[in-house]
C-alpha cells in the first residue's frame, strides 16, 4: 500500500479540462495533515511502540475529529465518524455541485472518479479495473450475490453469524431461485482456527457453487481465516464472495490475499469515509459473467463501470473518499492497527481478573483487533448497554443473537486511554453492585 499522488494529476487535468478556472483551491491536499508525518518522523524505527503509547500524538488525532464532548462514543464498529477534513471536503464539493449540480457533479467531479479508483485500488492492493465505487458494503455485496449466474439446486455456503443483509439476499434467492443453502454454526470464541476451517470445511462438498466468507464477524469481532476457507472453496472449483465490511482499513491486508473472487466493503466504517460509500471488488476474470444488480446498457461487458450504474448520486461523497485515504495514509496503516490493538489490550486487561466480567471475543491479534465484547454476570448485554449509557454516558451497543452475547465495545484512532479509563472505571462499578 503506497501514497499514490493521482490528487495532483486530478487537479492538472481538471485544470486542463476547464478552460476557464472554475474549479479554484477545492481539491488542494490538505495542509492540515503535515503535522503528522513531522510528528511521526520525529521517534526513531525503534521506537514505533512509543508512537502507539504517545497519548499526545493520539489527542491530536482526536482533536481532528469533531466527536461529542459529552456522550463517549464506543461504537465505532457501527459506523465510524469522519475526520473535519473528510467532513469539510464533503461541505465543499457538495456547495460547489449546488452552484450548477449538471455541471459540477457531471462535468467537473465525474473526472475525480478515475483517479480515486486508482487510488483505492493501491490501497486495496487490486487492479483500478477490478474496483467499482458504489454506497456501501450492502450494495457492493448484494451486487455479487443476486449477480451470480445460479441455477435451481445450485449449493451455497453461508454462516449463521454473517451480516443479516447478506444472509437475507441469500434466502431470497433461495426462494425466489431455489438454490440450497447450506449453513455453517460457529461457536466463537471457542472454536480454534483448525476447528472454524473444519467446519467450513464439512460444508464445502464438490457440488458448492459459492462460499459466503465474512472476514471479520460484526457480532464480535472474530477474524476469520478468511484465505484457508477460500482454498477450500476453489480446490472444489467453487468462488468466493468475502465480506470485508470491518476489516477494510482497519487490519492490514490486500483484497487478493483473502482468496476473494467477490469483495465489498463500506468506506463510512474503517476508513472513516462519507456516510454512504462503499467499495465493490470482481476479479477480472468473473466482471463480464456478474450481471449488475442496477442494469446497464452492456450486462455483460467485463468493464468494471458497469457496476456504476447507480443513476443520480452524491458525487460530494464519492470524491472525499479522497481526503480519508489521505487521513488514513498520513497515521499508517500499520500504526493504526497496532494502536487499535494496543486499546484492546489496554481496556479488557484492566477489567478481565474481576470474576463478574468475562470478555467474550478472543483477544489474540491474529483473531481480532479493535472489536471486542463484554459480559457481567447478573446482567443481560441490554441491561449492561443501557446501564453504561444512562450512568456513564458511554454508547456501545449490546449483542445478543445466536450464540454470541455481550456488549460490543469499539474504540478508533480517537479514542484514547483516558476514554478507555472512563469506561473501564464504569465497568468495575458496575460489576461492583
Ligand atoms: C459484516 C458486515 N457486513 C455488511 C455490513 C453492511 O454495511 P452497510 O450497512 O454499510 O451496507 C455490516 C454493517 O455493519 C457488517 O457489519
Amino acid at each position: 500500500m503506497k501514497q499514490p499522488n493521482q490528487r495532483r494529476a486530478f487537479l492538472g487535468k481538471l485544470a486542463a479540462a476547464s478552460a476557464i478556472p472554475l474549479v479554484p483551491s477545492f481539491l488542494k491536499p490538505d495542509a492540515n495533515l503535515d503535522w503528522i508525518p513531522k510528528y511521526k518522523s520525529s521517534f526513531a524505527p525503534s521506537s514505533a511502540l512509543a508512537l502507539v503509547e504517545d497519548e499526545t500524538f493520539w489527542y491530536q488525532i482526536k482533536n481532528m475529529y469533531s466527536s461529542s464532548p459529552g456522550v463517549l462514543n464506543l461504537n465505532n464498529g457501527g459506523v465510524s465518524p469522519q475526520p473535519i477534513i473528510v467532513q469539510e471536503a464533503f461541505e465543499r464539493y457538495n456547495k460547489l455541485c449546488n452552484e450548477a449540480p449538471s455541471y459540477y457533479m457531471w462535468r467537473i467531479l465525474d473526472q475525480g472518479r478515475e483517479p480515486l479508483r486508482q487510488r483505492l485500488a493501491d490501497f486495496a492492493g487490486t487492479s483500478a479495473e477490478e474496483l467499482a465505487v458504489v454506497r456501501n458494503a450492502s450494495e457492493a455485496l448484494e451486487t455479487a450475490i443476486f449477480g451470480l449466474r445460479l441455477n435451481r439446486g445450485d449449493k451455497v455456503v453461508v454462516c449463521k453469524l454473517d451480516y443479516p443483509n447478506m444472509m437475507n439476499a441469500w434466502k431470497q434467492r433461495e426462494h425466489r431461485d431455489g438454490i440450497v443453502l447450506k449453513w455453517v454454526d460457529l461457536d466463537l470464541p471457542r472454536m480454534t482456527n483448525d476447528q472454524i476451517v473444519a467446519a467450513f470445511a464439512e460444508q464445502i462438498t464438490s457440488d458448492v457453487k459459492i462460499v459466503h466468507i465474512t472476514h471479520l464477524i460484526n457480532w464480535n469481532g472474530h477474524i476469520l481465516p478468511c484465505k484457508r476457507i477460500a482454498d477450500l472453496a476453489h480446490a472444489v472449483g467453487a468462488q468466493t464472495v468475502v465480506d470485508g465490511a470491518h476489516s477494510f482499513a482497519h487490519i492490514q491486508y490486500s483484497i487478493p490475499d483473502l482468496g476473494a473472487d467477490y469483495f465489498g466493503t463500506s468506506l463510512h466504517k474503517w476508513l472513516c469515509a462519507p456516510f454512504g460509500s462503499g467499495l465493490l471488488y470482481v476479479k477480472k476474470e468473473h466482471i463480464s459473467m456478474l450481471y449488475p444488480h442496477l442494469a446497464s446498457g452492456e450486462p455483460e461487458s467485463p468493464d468494471i463501470r458497469k457496476f456504476e450504474s447507480l443513476g443520480t448520486r452524491s458525487f460530494a461523497i464519492e470524491q472525499a473518499i479522497g481526503q480519508a485515504l489521505d487521513f488514513q495514509y498520513s497515521i499508517g496503516n500499520q500504526l493504526k492497527q497496532d494502536r487499535l490493538q494496543y486499546l484492546k489490550s489496554y481496556w479488557t486487561n484492566a477489567v478481565k481478573d474481576h470474576p463478574k466480567i468475562h470478555i467474550n471475543t478472543d483477544t489474540h491479534a491474529d483473531r481480532s483487533c479493535a472489536l471486542c465484547i463484554v459480559n457481567m454476570d447478573g446482567r443481560k448485554p441490554t441491561e449492561l448497554g443501557e446501564a453504561l449509557h444512562n450512568q456513564f454516558k458511554i454508547h456501545t451497543t449490546a449483542i445478543e443473537y445466536e450464540n454470541v452475547q455481550g456488549v460490543r465495545i469499539t474504540p478508533h484512532v480517537y479514542t484514547v486511554k483516558a476514554d478507555l479509563d472512563r469506561l473501564t472505571t464504569a465497568l468495575l462499578k458496575l460489576a461492583n453492585t
